[in-house]
């Protein structure tokens, strides 16, 4: 039986990167049918709904989507797709692993780090409204149900993979009652939890302590627009916003998609670098209990980035999206996989 898998290609970059990272998962042999809707401006174009009713009945069908990045307007238009989609189908945990790939020359070439962010609620509930007019009021929402949710996806993470220390990213200082709140959740679900250090830091700190030496964190739990700041941050440590994937996690299904936008710059121009979808498609696999498949993408893409012949201008490299997705599934070839496996040591 194939996979079914709801695909949003998105726009700007999005059709670029999402198809290379279509012909990686082809390349691995498993067998995907796929269901690919478009959403945001694209769709209201066509149906008259940001999110058409169809995409929506296929996610809630096949519980697991691709998504690639949807642009939102900039203080005015319609609201964020991407937030939608997450509380729509309350896909409360963002994961955002942040880790090198070798031979990306950065400054910290050893960088392992895992971010947890709710993923439906804080300054995102996007209720805000004009009081008078010059007087603007914006609602950071925050309940005890979602902070313990978190906090409880977070834990139990690190219990079931051996990571040792949690940090809480707040700014309790100021916002006594919202990030309070997110921290008195965040310490009575750490209590269960003895075997993993549990810290917290001021967010403004962080982001300097986080840049003077990122291997002092291990995981990082914060609300939603911290965890959206703090991500791209920490892109920068892997190599940029090209390489780093995400997992929206809720309890019944699971979309995945990269943490980067639609990079209008590069949009059209074969210059993208799919990188992050394909790590990505890695997570959906392993999601989706195809871990030898996953394993394959990760060896391919270890493989390409040591030989460093094919990569995108991002990370130093002249080859296009497309080479660059030709080169990954060249080197998921079994003929490559023996000669890569004869050269190690
Ligand atoms: P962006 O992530 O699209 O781009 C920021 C910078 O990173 C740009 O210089 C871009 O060229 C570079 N970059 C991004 N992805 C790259 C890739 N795969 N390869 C190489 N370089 C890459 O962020 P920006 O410009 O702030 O946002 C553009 C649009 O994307 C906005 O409409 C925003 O709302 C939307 N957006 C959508 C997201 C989603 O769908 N999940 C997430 C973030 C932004």
């Amino acid at each position: 039986m194939p996979h079914q898998i709801t695909l949003i290609p998105g726009d700007g970059i999005g059709p670029e990167v999402m198809q290379a990272a279509v012909r990686v998962l082809e390349a691995t042999g498993l067998k995907f049918a796929w269901e690919t809707y478009a959403a945001g401006a694209e769709a209201y174009e066509k149906y008259q709904e940001y999110i058409p009713s169809a995409l929506i009945d296929s996610i809630g069908r096949t519980r697991v989507g691709l998504k690639g990045p949807i642009s939102t307007p900039i203080g005015h238009g319609f609201p964020s797709i991407n937030v939608a989609l997450r509380k729509r189908f309350e896909l409360y945990a963002n994961f955002r692993p942040i880790s090198n790939l070798s031979h990306i020359p950065t400054r910290y070439p050893q960088v392992d780090l895992i971010i947890i962010r709710e993923n439906t609620e804080g300054l995102y509930s996007g209720i805000e409204h004009e009081v008078v007019p010059g007087v603007v009021e914006s609602l950071k929402i925050m309940t005890e149900k979602a902070c313990t949710r978190i906090s409880r996806f977070a834990f139990e993470y690190a219990r079931k993979n051996q990571r040792k220390k949690i940090h809480a990213i707040h700014k309790a200082n100021i916002m006594k009652l919202s990030d309070g709140l997110f921290l008195r959740c965040a310490r009575e679900v750490a209590k269960g939890y003895p075997e993993i250090t549990y810290g917290e830091h001021i967010v403004d700190n962080t982001c300097m302590q986080l840049v003077m030496n990122p291997y002092q964190y291990d995981m990082l739990l914060m609300e939603n627009l911290y965890g959206d700041i703090i991500s791209d941050l920490c892109a920068a440590f892997v190599g940029g916003l090209g390489m780093v994937p995400s997992a929206n996690l809720g309890d019944h299904c699971a979309i995945f998609e990269a943490v980067h936008g639609t990079a209008p710059d590069l949009a059209g121009k074969d210059l993208a670098n799919p990188t992050a979808v394909i790590r990505c498609a890695e997570l959906m696999l392993h999601h989706l209990g195809e871990h030898g498949a996953a394993l394959k993408i990760q060896n391919a893409l270890e493989m390409v980035y040591r030989t460093r012949d094919k990569l995108t201008r991002d990370v130093g490299g002249k080859a296009g999206t497309s080479e660059f997705a030709d080169s990954i599934i060249a080197a998921m070839e079994p003929e490559a996989v023996a000669a890569a496996q004869n050269r190690r040591p």
